[in-house]
């Protein structure tokens, strides 16, 4: 995929990563929330973080699986677009859910297990995100750069056990995104220990 293909697809994946959030505005703006706005906001912005992160992960497996190598283009965009949404997810929680309340909030960060690990995966992103830029890249040099984006997995699996731990009753959901992150991560395993696959550029960097 070159030049105009590119650009639409990228043009395309953008707006497309931003439909949750129209859809949270044209809800709020309908009366659509629900009879528990805040939560239902919460919920949604932390689901997209996570679907978000784990769609980022499918871009090397995908790309190694289809032969499509363009699509690593892609990665850093979503992986952008994931620390959008728990930028978004955080303050919900900080300024709308919990109206600033420094008290209650560090109190929560400290004794709730699962906002403990929320926000312990947030900050993880943050160095992420920082880095993610090709002058960034080149000043790490590759291999670092490599080691230090890896802590994405750790942060991904943080956000699962985020969600099996406020999870009161049904687990479905939790469970599946546990095990995509478990094949995605597998399946990295699993290649780190085999040869490249033919005409594939392995860790190439993101564009
Ligand atoms: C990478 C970071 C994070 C991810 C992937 C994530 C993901 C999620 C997910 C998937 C949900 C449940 C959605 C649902 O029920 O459908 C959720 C809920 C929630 N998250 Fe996060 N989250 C992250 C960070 C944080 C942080 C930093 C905080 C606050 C400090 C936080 C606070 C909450 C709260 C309060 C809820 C709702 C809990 C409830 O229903 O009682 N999250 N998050």
């Amino acid at each position: 995929m070159r030049g105009t293909a590119l650009t639409w697809t990228k043009a395309g994946v953008f707006v497309l990563c931003l439909v949750p959030l129209l859809r949270l505005g044209v809800l709020a703006f309908t009366w659509g929330l629900g009879a528990n706005p805040i939560a239902f906001v919460l919920h949604s912005l932390g689901t997209w973080t996570l679907v978000l992160l784990l769609v980022t992960l499918s871009v090397t497996p995908v790309r190694r699986l289809t032969g499509w190598n363009s699509l690593i283009r892609l990665r850093r965009m979503l992986g952008l677009f994931a620390f959008f949404y728990a930028c978004l997810h955080f303050l919900t929680y900080v300024g709308i859910d919990q109206f600033f309340d420094w008290h209650t909030i560090v109190a929560d960060i400290a004794k709730r297990p699962y906002i403990t690990v929320g926000f312990a995966s947030f900050l993880l992103l943050i160095p992420l995100a920082v880095t993610s830029t090709n002058a960034m890249q080149r000043r790490l040099g590759g291999k670092r750069w490599q080691r230090l984006h890896r802590l994405v997995y750790v942060a991904a699996a943080g956000g699962v056990v985020h969600y099996l731990w406020l999870v009161k009753k049904d687990m479905t959901q939790p469970v599946i995104y546990g095990l995509l992150l478990v094949l995605l991560l597998g399946m990295r395993l699993a290649w780190r220990f085999a040869r490249p696959a033919p005409g594939v550029m392995v860790n190439r960097p993101p564009a």
